[in-house]
């Protein structure tokens, strides 16, 4: 029975959410060391750059012992093997979401069967959540506190000046 499991947690991040984080928080309790890795991959054209987006990580993070913040490229199971790390963490929030995260896991293990990807389910309150959502509301002037960290919402008000949002009355 290993007593030192090192999990990945890999994602975009663009922009760190509520549920990423709360799903950060509730894995940190689960194994010895969590390393939350931003993908760098232009071909997404993230809003935010890898190094933005490990700042907004590392602000809301810093505080929790066993957690750090790295970023990746190339295969995600060669990273986690790097890092000595047995798990890959992902979260699934609806059935939309099992689909593709199933194709993810059966060619992660096929690439490395010695790592294997476990699950958490998002917390009902945030499982309607997704970073792509957060910046379309922001966007289009809608209120995304809550969603959110300040921090991040101040990111997103530099990143996407909107007359909307500019009186800070935003619906
Ligand atoms: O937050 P996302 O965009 O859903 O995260 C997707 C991620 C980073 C987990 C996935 O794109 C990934 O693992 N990319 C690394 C490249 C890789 O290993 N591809 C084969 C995995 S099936």
């Amino acid at each position: 029975m290993p007593s030192d499991v090192i999990a990945i947690y890999p994602g975009s991040f663009d922009p760190l959410t509520a549920g990423h984080l709360d799903l950060i928080h509730r894995s940190s309790r689960l194994f010895s060391r969590l390393i939350v890795a931003v993908l760098r991959n232009e071909h997404k054209h993230p809003l935010f750059t890898v190094a933005e987006r490990v700042e907004m990580l590392e602000e809301a993070l810093g505080n929790v012992a066993n957690v750090e913040v790295d970023s990746f490229d190339g295969l995600l199971v060669e990273y986690a093997t790097a890092k000595k790390a047995s798990v890959i963490l992902r979260g699934i929030r609806a059935i939309s979401d099992y689909e593709f995260e199933l194709q993810m896991t059966h060619m992660n293990r096929r690439l490395q069967p010695q790592i294997e990807t476990v699950f958490l389910m998002a917390n009902e309150q945030y499982s309607f959540i997704s970073s792509k959502l957060v910046k379309e509301v922001y966007r289009l002037g809608g209120n995304v506190s809550g969603l959110v960290s300040p921090s991040v919402e101040a990111r997103l008000r530099s990143k996407l000046p909107d007359m909307n949002h500019s009186r800070g009355d935003a619906k």
